[in-house]
C-alpha cells in the first residue's frame, strides 16, 4: 500500500507539524497501566525534531468523553508521561505541545469542518501516526490531509506494512486464532480471513454460536441465536473451499450459581466438560484438550494471526486456555501478529508481549483492515499524496 511516509515531507526544518497519535491508553487511578501506544510514536516525534521542525502540536483522543470536557478523560497523565519519554531521548520538550483530549469537542467525532480548520490553522505539515484510530473517519484523522502536506508516521506505516503483508503474501500454513465475546462483531473478519488462511481456530465466547450451529448445547453460555445461521454458512463455505474451522472439543464451565468477573468475589463450581453443557452452565474457557490442539496448530504454522482471548482470562479459573495459546504464539517459529485490545493485554499479563513479531496497537483498526483491506485514515493520506503529485 503506497502511503506517503515521513521522508516525503522533507524539508521539515522550520515547519510546524500537527501530529495525530493514538494515546488512548488504559489509566487506572491516574496511572497509565500500559504505555505501548505512547512509547512507539516517540520514534516519529524525535525524527521530526531531528529534522529541525519548529514545533510539534501533538493530538489524540482518550476514551469516549461524549463531546464535552470530562476530567475522567483528561490527557494530563499522558502529557506527563510523554514529556518524560521525550526528555529521556534528549528531546527539547519546549517544542512539543500535546493538545487536550480531541473528543472533548463534539466536532472531532462529527468530522466538523470548523473543527478541522481549528486544528490545521497555523500548521504547515500533518503526520498521522494513530493506527489504532485509522478506522474512524473523525476530524483529526481525515480532515488535515485535505489542507496540509501529509504523511504516515512510523507506527502507522509499520502496522500497515505488516498487516498488508500478512494478507497479500503469507507464508503457509497460515493459522488464525480468533476469540472474544461475540461472533456478530467478527463475521466480516471471519469471511475475509477464510479467503486467506488455511486454518481458523475459534475460542472465546464466540465459539458457542459456532458449536450451536453444529447442533451442540451451549448451556447458559453466551449464544447469539440470530447468528447461528451465519455460523452454519461459514462452516459450510470453509468446508467447500478446503479450509478448516476448528472448534473447541472441550470447555471449562461454571455452575449456574457461579460468580465471575472483575471486582466480584468468585464463587461456584467449575469443571471441564465436552461440547455439550448442562442447562445453565456457563462456558468460560476452552478446555485443556482444545488448548493443546490449538497449540499444536500454532507450533506447526508458518504464519499466525491472533485476535481475542480464549476465555475470561482475568479470572484465574478461566485463564489457562488463553495462557496456553499465548505461550504457543510466543514460542512458535512462525511469523506472529497479534491484534491489539484484549489479546495484547493477555500477552502483557502473561509477560509475553515482547515475544511476538508484531503486536498491533489497534484492535478494532487491525480487524477492520483485515476485513476491508483499507481504512479511512489511509485513504485520506493517499488522496493527499495524489493531490500533491498532480
Ligand atoms: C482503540 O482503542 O481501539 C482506539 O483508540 C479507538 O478508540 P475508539 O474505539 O473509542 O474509537
Amino acid at each position: 500500500m503506497d502511503l506517503p511516509v515521513l521522508e516525503d515531507l522533507r524539508p521539515v526544518a522550520g515547519k510546524r507539524v500537527l501530529v495525530r497519535c493514538d494515546f488512548n491508553v488504559p489509566i487506572s487511578n491516574g496511572v497509565i497501566t500500559d504505555d505501548l501506544r505512547i512509547r512507539l510514536p516517540i520514534e516519529t516525534l524525535t525524527w521530526l525534531l531531528d529534522e529541525g521542525a519548529a514545533k510539534l502540536t501533538v493530538c489524540s483522543h482518550l476514551g469516549r468523553p461524549k463531546g464535552k470536557p470530562d476530567p475522567k478523560y483528561s490527557i494530563a497523565p499522558v502529557r506527563k508521561h510523554l514529556e518524560g519519554l521525550l526528555r529521556a531521548r534528549g528531546a527539547h520538550i519546549s517544542q512539543v505541545e500535546l493538545l487536550e483530549n480531541l473528543r472533548y469537542n463534539a466536532g472531532e467525532e462529527a468530522n466538523d469542518p470548523d473543527f478541522v480548520k481549528s486544528l490545521v490553522e497555523n500548521q504547515d505539515l500533518y503526520v498521522d501516526d494513530a493506527f489504532g484510530a485509522a478506522h474512524r473517519a473523525h476530524a483529526s484523522i481525515v480532515g488535515p490531509p485535505k489542507f496540509l502536506p501529509s504523511a504516515a508516521g512510523r507506527v502507522l506505516a509499520r502496522e500497515v506494512e505488516v498487516l498488508d503483508g500478512l494478507l497479500q503474501k503469507p507464508e503457509r500454513p497460515f493459522v488464525a486464532v480468533l476469540g472474544g465475546a461475540k461472533v456478530s462483531d467478527k463475521l466480516g473478519v471471519i469471511d475475509a480471513l477464510l479467503e486467506k488462511v488455511d486454518t481458523l481456530l475459534v475460542g472465546g465466547g464466540m465459539c458457542f454460536t459456532f458449536l450451536a450451529a453444529e447442533g451442540h448445547n451451549p448451556g447458559g453460555s453466551l449464544l447469539e441465536h440470530e447468528f447461528v445461521e451465519n455460523c452454519k454458512r461459514l462452516l459450510a463455505s470453509a468446508r467447500a473451499s478446503g479450509k478448516r474451522i476448528v472448534l473447541p472439543t472441550d470447555i471449562v464451565a461454571l455452575s449456574p450459581d457461579g460468580v465471575f468477573g472483575t471486582g466480584k468475589e468468585p464463587a461456584g463450581e467449575w469443571r471441564e466438560m465436552g461440547q455439550d453443557l448442562p442447562d445453565g452452565w456457563l462456558g468460560l474457557d476452552i478446555g485443556p484438550g482444545t488448548a493443546a490442539a490449538f497449540a499444536d496448530e500454532i507450533s506447526t504454522a508458518a504464519t499466525v494471526f491472533w485476535n481475542g482471548p480464549m476465555g475470561v482470562f482475568e479470572d484465574p479459573r478461566f485463564a489457562a486456555g488463553t495462557r496456553t495459546v499465548a505461550e504457543a504464539v510466543a514460542s512458535t517459529k512462525a511469523f506472529t501478529v497479534v491484534g491489539g485490545g484484549d489479546s495484547a493485554s493477555a500477552l502483557e499479563s502473561f509477560g509475553l508481549a515482547g515475544k511476538v513479531d508484531h503486536l498491533s496497537t489497534g484492535g478494532g483498526a487491525s480487524l477492520e483492515f483485515i476485513e476491508k483491506g483499507d481504512l479511512p485514515g489511509l485513504v485520506a493520506l493517499r488522496e493527499a499524496a495524489s493531490r500533491r503529485d498532480s
